[in-house]
């Protein structure tokens, strides 16, 4: 937070967004990092990077070990981009590849191995470490980072979810609303009973079901509530 407000101190904070697939995380994290000058880390992509290397070579996610093996040697970066996060894995920009239908079936597969978690959760971590981030995924309130001043559960119905990611296909003719709605439903399956990390709303997290707020709506909410958390920190 820039505004300094008399009185109050103006640390930076960290922010954590977790929540279900599609329910506007990214989009309302960006907006948040925007309207306070922090940083965002989509950590979704960093699995989607790693997942896309694993089928590009042909490892399963069932050969842990050399799952592993592969993904302590790529090189992730997460970029500020004109229209949102460029993605570079190993210093080839796979920004839109990740997206892929392929991805989407298979990037929970992976992000089910502890080994390549607690990895992945390590590099988060030191993202996060001089403050200043917006960090949306599925467990960075409770596991990457349990001490973020400001813990957002975001979720909204699973048709609605559905129906915004249709909105954004570029060629929407090569799936059906039905079945992506069937796909964003086994992912968030896979994604809630996995044993390391599940997708789980932090004790302390405040919930925001958006299916009926705007993307704006959501990311004021957000920014209020980051505001209300610099003001309980009054130094005076
Ligand atoms: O956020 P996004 O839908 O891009 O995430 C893709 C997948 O990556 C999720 O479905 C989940 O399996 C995995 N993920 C995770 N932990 C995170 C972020 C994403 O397991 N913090």
């Amino acid at each position: 937070m820039s505004g300094q407000s008399k009185g109050y101190t103006n640390c930076k904070i960290n922010i954590a967004i977790d929540g279900p697939a599609g329910a506007g995380k990214s989009t309302v994290a960006r907006m948040v990092a925007g309207a306070l000058g922090y940083i965002y880390v989509d950590t979704g992509a960093m699995y989607r990077a790693v997942t896309l290397r694993m089928l590009q070579l042909g490892i399963p996610p069932e050969d842990e070990e050399k799952v592993l093996q592969v993904a302590q040697k790529l090189v992730i970066e997460l970029q500020p981009g004109e229209f949102g996060q460029k993605v570079l894995l190993d210093g080839a920009d796979v920004t839109e590849s990740i997206r892929s239908s392929d991805i989407n079936a298979n990037v929970s597969r992976y992000a089910q191995i502890e080994g390549l978690r607690a990895l992945m959760v390590s590099l988060q971590r030191q993202m996060a470490l001089r403050k200043g981030v917006v960090m949306d995924g599925r467990d960075i309130g409770t596991t990457v980072l349990p001490d973020a001043e400001v813990k957002v559960f975001m979720t909204a119905a699973v048709e609605e979810r559905a129906r915004r990611r249709f909105q954004e296909l570029k060629n929407p003719e090569s799936t059906s609303l039905e079945k992506l709605t069937r796909d964003i439903a086994e992912r968030d399956r896979l994604d809630a009973e996995r044993e390391i990390s599940p997708l789980r709303q932090a004790e302390d997290a405040v919930l925001l079901d958006t299916t009926r707020m705007s993307i704006t709506e959501v990311s004021e909410a957000i920014v209020r509530l980051c505001k209300a958390h610099g003001m309980e920190r009054s130094v005076e």
